[in-house]
């Protein structure tokens, strides 16, 4: 009772905590939901700790701290961010594709042109009104699945209205994950950065650990936009979004579609393809119990 007083006495001031058991406690009550999502992360990165070769034992704990507590900057902000079928990345790679295809269109068929831009537009608006939890009516389903079948030939390479990972995670609400990439949610790591540095005892690589694990290869992640992220930083990134596509559901398909996006990540260039392969034998390994 006297640890939650002061958990919330600390939340309201913003403050820091000056323990690692004072943080954690603080943490498991406060925002139990990421408390949860860190713990899973940890699990499954245990699985996978074995395969880095030349990580000491000191790093693999900062490493596992790191996982329990990486989204600990939520702490210290006024609530969550939304729920989300598909993330700011999964977004960004859907508009690129419909801006091809308007291209294309402008050059292939200028004169129904209004047309195609209608179609493309009615795309668009449904994708972000189900995207933000709107309900998925029959029609909607419908009309989901029927620019799921259409796609146009661009350089002889297909490019779908909207792709098969897309309509599942839209119709299926699988691959439901936290917009933590919108601007004012971004905050979560440096403010779980700072709460974990002013605690003497958690180990400097754990911070680290923590201040990367949204940046990927290719300079598009933050909050730095840096482009080298050594091994084991890539496994808490790709643990991280696993666990937050799947909420720790064993759901084949969940897991499915996750593992499909980790392999987009990929494809382009945002993680290195051996941490797919090591996530993949942790998530085959037996629970540590046996
Ligand atoms: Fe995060
Ligand atoms: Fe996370």
């Amino acid at each position: 009772m006297r640890v939650m007083h002061r958990a919330l006495q600390l939340e309201a001031e913003g403050g820091t905590y000056r323990s690692l058991g004072e943080l954690e406690h603080a943490f498991v009550r406060l925002r139990p939901e990421w408390a949860l999502h860190g713990r899973r992360v940890a699990v499954l990165l245990e699985s996978a700790l074995g395969r880095l070769r030349r990580l000491s034992l000191r790093q693999g704990r900062a490493l596992l701290l790191a996982a329990r507590l990486h989204d600990v900057g939520y702490l210290g902000l006024p609530g969550s961010p939304p729920k989300v079928r598909l993330d700011a990345e999964r977004m960004g790679a859907l508009r690129a594709r419909l801006l091809r295809i308007r291209a294309y269109w402008m050059e292939q068929d200028p004169g129904q042109i209004e047309a195609h831009l209608q179609e493309l537009g009615r795309l668009w608006v449904l994708v972000n009104r189900i995207n933000l939890g709107g309900g998925v009516g029959e029609s909607d389903r419908r009309e989901l699945e029927r620019y799921a079948e259409r796609c146009v030939s661009v350089s002889g390479q297909a490019v779908a209205y909207l792709d098969f990972g897309e309509l599942q995670a839209l119709l299926s609400g699988s691959g439901v994950c936290y917009e933590e990439a919108a601007p004012p949610w971004r905050a979560h790591v440096s403010e779980g950065v700072r709460l974990l540095e002013a605690i003497e005892e958690v180990p400097s690589e754990a911070c680290q650990y923590v201040a990367w694990h949204h940046e990927r290869l290719d300079g598009s992640g933050f909050p730095a936009g840096i482009r080298e992220l050594p091994l084991p930083a890539q496994l808490l990134v790709a643990a991280d979004m696993f666990d937050s596509y799947t909420s720790g559901s064993l759901d084949p398909a969940r897991q499915v579609e996750a593992l499909r996006m980790l392999e987009h990540m990929v494809r382009a260039g945002r993680l290195e393809s051996v941490v797919l392969e090591h996530l993949m034998a942790a998530l085959q390994a037996p629970p540590a119990v046996f």
